[in-house]
């Protein structure tokens, strides 16, 4: 199954996704993942994302693709296909993904919750996992449930760059909205649903498939 999941920054993809794929047995790619253990590795690729990702602007479309082409071009993928979180973003973007998907997602959030996510999100720096201090508390303070690697915070979940993100998902991601609606493969959701809920409801749409 080959899926993509489009909405605004906080909608709840990665963390949906990251429970998806372990349930679906489907390679989860984050782009925004990919890149973060770039910038963590310190690779020349991380040092040109990082320049971009700390304002909240995109990386550019031909670095995306070329990274994207190149993981979609793995075992893991080619066999059980992907669940894609963060890619595309760009009409750019989602011509070079062409045009074999099953399913574009579309996570329909309101700003206030976006914002409310974001100001309390924390990652796992070992495995990705994502948690909120309040919504999804991890057992222990600063440590992964899954795996114990310790939480951080996320440098563009600052409130003013958090702003800039939402300003260039309106204005350069949600026409894929219509893009995919007219391909005959949007499905939407409620991002603001609590996360058992959603998750349910995305599970269930994807399993039938
Ligand atoms: P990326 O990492 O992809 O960030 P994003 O798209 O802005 O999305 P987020 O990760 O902020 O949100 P999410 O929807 O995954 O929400 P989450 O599940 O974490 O990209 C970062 C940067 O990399 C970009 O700004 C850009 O610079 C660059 N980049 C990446 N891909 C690119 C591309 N293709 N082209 C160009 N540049 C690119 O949830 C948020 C919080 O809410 C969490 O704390 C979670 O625990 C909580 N939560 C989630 N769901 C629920 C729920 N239902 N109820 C309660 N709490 C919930």
């Amino acid at each position: 199954m080959k899926v993509v999941f489009i909405g605004p920054p906080g909608a709840g993809k990665g963390t949906h996704a990251f429970m998806l794929s372990k349930k679906l047995k489907i390679p989860h790619i984050s782009t925004g993942d990919i890149l973060r253990e770039e910038i963590h590795n310190r690779t020349r690729l991380g040092l040109l994302a990082k320049s971009f990702m700390d304002k909240g602007e995109l990386v550019p479309d031909e670095v995306m693709v070329d990274i994207v082409k190149n993981r979609l071009g793995k075992k893991d993928a080619r066999l059980n296909g992907f669940i894609l979180d963060g890619f595309p973003r760009t009409k750019t973007q989602a011509l070079a993904l062409g045009n074999n998907l099953d399913i574009a997602l579309y996570f329909k959030t309101s700003a206030a919750v976006i914002i409310s996510r974001l100001a309390g999100r924390l990652i796992c720096r070992r495995c990705n996992a994502n948690y909120h201090i309040k919504n999804i508390p991890p057992k222990k303070s600063g440590i992964c449930d899954t795996c114990g690697g310790k939480l951080y915070q996320r440098k563009d979940d600052r409130e003013e760059t958090v702003r800039k993100r939402l300003n260039i998902y309106r204005r350069q991601t949600s026409s894929l909205i219509t893009y995919y609606k007219q391909q005959g493969i949007l499905k939407e959701v409620n991002g603001d649903l609590d996360l058992i809920r959603l998750h349910k409801i995305i599970f269930n749409m994807l399993k039938s498939r």
